[in-house]
């Protein structure tokens, strides 16, 4: 069986992106592996957040996990921080990185854009991902493919430790994308990620936003004036991301999609996706409400929690020894 390991960032409400760029894979590779599924709030402190909505928003994430159909007898679902290994080895892989490498990752530069400094978190945040996944033995990455060069970087840090201490010291772990076109645009700008930070919110749909609020996203969502529908995410990036989304949800190809509204206008075709994204999400909604405010929930994150680190203390006593730490 291969180890699987995954995180999403405790950052507000899941959106289509994080579903079908990440969650979708969650939930198929439990069939047939060892999944470890975190909930990495250290990596959200790297930005400001309210104490109190951080709580909230760690039991959201998590419940939203289960809401998609990861299910806690088969994966191992948790908090970044009730396992502290996660720091330790980020540590320990500090001292294996380089200022070069890291001042190279294109989401530190755009996070740190226009600032004079930024905090160190932000810059070393790539090197904590990659302790979350070593510390696991991680062999399969389900990731957005906005996260390649993280997982690039993971493999990199695992390579030169092993070269240097012993190459039974880290796994080296691939990353798992979804194919290049099955990345999820904006809505109103096709040309940036769809991403829970953006100021519009309908340049996104949450998996917890109401019907109304999802048919304003894609009726309002940029397309193009030529009003043919076809793939063709260079000259019609607004259109291709409806056919994406639209295709993902609906499991019809694109060609399919695109042969069947031949002669169409746009209209139709988002008249149809607000149907399909609304029925898709109804029964996430729906679980989703019956679990986040249960004792149940803590159960599985503590529980999750237990689990995860008997694997980390492993591991670090090995990467200890190996770096001669510790008596
Ligand atoms: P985060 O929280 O930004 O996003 C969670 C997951 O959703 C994917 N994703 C997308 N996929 C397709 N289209 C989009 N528009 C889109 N936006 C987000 C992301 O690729 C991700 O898989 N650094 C990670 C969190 C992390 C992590 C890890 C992931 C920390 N440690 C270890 C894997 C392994 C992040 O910021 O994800």
């Amino acid at each position: 069986m291969a180890r699987v390991f995954s995180g999403v960032q405790p950052t507000g409400n899941l959106h289509l992106g994080n579903y079908l760029g990440a969650l979708t894979q969650f939930v198929e590779l439990q069939e047939e592996n060892e999944c470890i599924y975190c909930v990495v709030d250290m990596h959200s402190i790297t930005v400001p957040q309210d104490p109190k909505l951080l709580k909230e928003h760690i039991k959201d994430i998590a419940a939203l996990y289960l809401a998609v159909g990861v299910d806690p007898k088969k994966s191992i679902v948790f908090a970044q921080s009730d396992v502290s290994g996660h720091a330790e080895l980020g540590w320990i892989l500090m001292c294996n990185a380089y200022t070069g490498e890291l001042s190279r990752m294109t989401q530190f530069k755009q996070k740190a854009q226009g600032k004079e400094s930024a905090p160190a978190g932000l810059f070393s945040y790539p090197v904590l991902m990659a302790a979350d996944i070593l510390l696991y033995d991680t062999d399969i990455v389900p990731v957005g493919n906005d996260q390649k060069q993280h997982i690039e970087l993971t493999r990199d840090l695992a390579i030169r430790v092993n070269g240097k201490y012993g190459e039974d010291t880290f796994v080296v772990p691939d990353g798992r994308f979804l194919k290049e076109g099955a990345r999820i645009m904006a809505l109103d700008d096709p040309t940036s990620k769809m991403s829970k930070s953006a100021p519009n919110e309908l340049s996104r749909i949450s998996l917890l936003d109401d019907a109304s609020k999802i048919k304003k996203a894609i009726m309002k969502s940029t397309t193009d004036s030529e009003g043919v529908i076809r793939f063709d995410i260079k000259e019609k990036p607004g259109v291709s991301n409806l056919l994406n989304i639209y295709s993902a949800l609906s499991g019809k190809s694109v060609e399919d999609l695109v042969k069947s509204y031949e002669g169409q206008g746009y209209g139709n075709l988002k008249k149809d996706l607000v149907e399909v994204v609304v029925n898709a999400i109804a029964p996430i909604q729906e679980r989703y409400n019956q679990i986040r405010q249960t004792q149940e929930l803590v159960d599985i994150l503590n529980d999750g929690a237990e689990r995860a680190n008997a694997i980390a203390e492993k591991t670090m006593a090995r990467v200890k020894d190996h770096f001669g730490l510790g008596l």
